[in-house]
């Protein structure tokens, strides 16, 4: 009898080859599916062992070669191809079989397809996978949501390659329908939200402190044994030291100044819009992008408006500062996109469990931080905290480091250096901690040129004036 493969890989890119071969290794066998001779061959090269990892250009024979019910992953680009795939996929399959979307979908896409294999009595669900590719060969944070009978059969799987967090695994089912890639895409947004941050405090530590490369990787580096542990945190000590190999200096001053995006956290802004959910720290660091890539404009407006002489600070007290108001800020970030989880999980059925994706995310993924121990801690004694803020165990933390967010803030805007991400989190913080805004004026504002009507402090009911009278 022909052997049958335990799990099946479509798309053996970098991800995906990491992945298959990750499971390979976790004692599994699998059976990878490309187009693309030349990533079949080198996958059955690295695999070592065709009786563990075996692939194949030819659908058929990848579907013939699994074990059923079939589990069949994809990690291929959002977007038409996963359709694509799974038009492919459908004419060889049987019922029961399992199909898996690793890619970063959007989530209305997820629900489609679900809606759609369902009907086929095909399992469908969508698993957000981060860690980026040495995670996916070295165990990565997977946020799987869709079809709970179909994640059942895969659960040992996905619980073996995944990264583990003090033993435990780093995958969780979350949900129906797209939950596992909602998560993974407010993931993303956290970490725009998160990387604007850091790039913030680089920028102000170099204008402001004359702090060097070297000195960076230091600062970064200490700061990754403490409170602001983080994969981002560790990355960025650790680029400041890259060596460039055309020039004597390090790589990062020769790096353009344009970041590029691939939507996931522009998603995640539009989405909390469409929620009324406010997510600043992240909208920012989506505009932030959008301004990077106006560079040319941007050498010209230089030109054109005269900047302050940044006044210099002591190394060490710009160096406290920064520390508490990287840390404030990140734990705004972090209460932003739970508040969407929250509030998506009501409005979409999710059901989630905000514990349990705080909990996935402490290992494996790119937002990983330690951090997120504590947040998990904050949601398992009370699952339905709307927000972080309101946490008891936050408020000592908020308290002893908003002075500095503030300082820092001043700061940037006196001597002209940009720090949107701080700003918006801090902004964040006075207005959400402010039991009375200025709104009123708007609701005046509002019946006053289009009786719209307003609600009084003092009185119940809907009230109109006429104002101009
Ligand atoms: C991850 C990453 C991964 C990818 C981002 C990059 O969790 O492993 O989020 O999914 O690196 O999508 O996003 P941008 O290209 O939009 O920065």
């Amino acid at each position: 009898m022909e052997q049958a493969y335990d799990f099946g890989l479509i798309g053996l890119g970098v991800m995906g080859r990491n992945f298959i071969l990750n499971v390979a290794d976790n004692g599994f066998t699998a059976f990878g599916n490309d187009l693309d001779t030349e990533k079949v061959n080198a996958l059955k090269v690295e695999g070592g062992d065709l009786e563990r990892v075996n692939a194949t250009t030819d659908v058929a024979t990848f579907v013939k070669a699994l074990a059923q019910p079939r589990k069949i992953m994809m990690l291929v680009p959002a977007g038409k191809i996963v359709d694509a795939v799974i038009e492919g996929l459908l004419p060889h399959i049987d019922k029961g079989d399992i199909i898996i979307d690793g890619g970063n979908s959007f989530f209305t896409d997820t629900d489609r397809r679900e809606a759609y294999l369902s009907e086929k009595g095909i399992h469908f669900f969508g698993a957000g996978v981060s860690g980026g590719a040495k995670g996916a060969r070295k165990g990565p944070s997977i946020m799987p949501g869709g079809s709970k009978e179909g994640y059942a059969a895969v659960q040992p799987i996905f619980e073996a390659v995944s990264a583990k967090y003090k033993g435990e695994p780093c995958v969780a089912y979350l949900g129906p329908k797209s939950a596992g890639n909602y998560v993974k895409m407010v993931h993303n947004g956290l970490e725009y939200g998160l990387m604007q941050l850091t790039s913030e405090i680089y920028d102000v530590l170099k204008k402001g402190g004359d702090l060097r490369n070297e000195e960076l990787h230091t600062t970064f580096k200490t700061w990754n044994e403490g409170r602001l542990q983080s994969f981002l945190v560790e990355i960025t000590s650790e680029i400041f030291e890259q060596q460039d190999e055309f020039s004597d200096g390090q790589l990062i001053d020769q790096i353009l100044d344009k970041a590029k995006q691939k939507g996931t956290g522009k998603w995640t802004s539009q989405n909390a819009m469409d929620l009324g959910i406010p997510v600043p720290s992240i909208d920012i660091a989506v505009s932030m992008r959008e301004i990077s890539a106006l560079k040319s404009e941007r050498v010209q407006a230089d030109d054109l408006y005269d900047r302050p002489t940044v006044a210099s600070m002591d190394k060490d007290a710009l160096k406290k500062m920064t520390e508490e108001a990287l840390y404030f800020s990140f734990i705004i970030t972090y209460a932003q996109g739970l508040h969407q989880l929250a509030d998506a999980s009501k409005e979409y059925g999710y059901d989630v469990d905000i514990a349990t994706i705080a909990k996935i995310w402490r290992a494996g993924c790119i937002i990983r931080a330690g951090l997120l121990a504590d947040i998990t801690e904050a949601f398992k004694a009370d699952a339905s905290l709307p927000n972080l803020l309101l946490s008891p165990s936050f408020i000592e933390k908020v308290r002893a480091t908003v002075g500095s967010a503030r300082k820092l803030v001043a700061y940037g805007a006196t001597n002209g250096i940009p720090l949107p991400g701080v700003s918006n989190s801090l902004t964040y913080f006075d207005a959400y901690t402010s039991s009375r805004l200025p709104l009123n004026l708007i609701q005046a504002q509002r019946d006053y040129f289009g009786s719209h009507t307003y609600e009084r402090l003092d009185k119940e009911g809907i009230f109109h004036t006429e104002w101009e009278e």
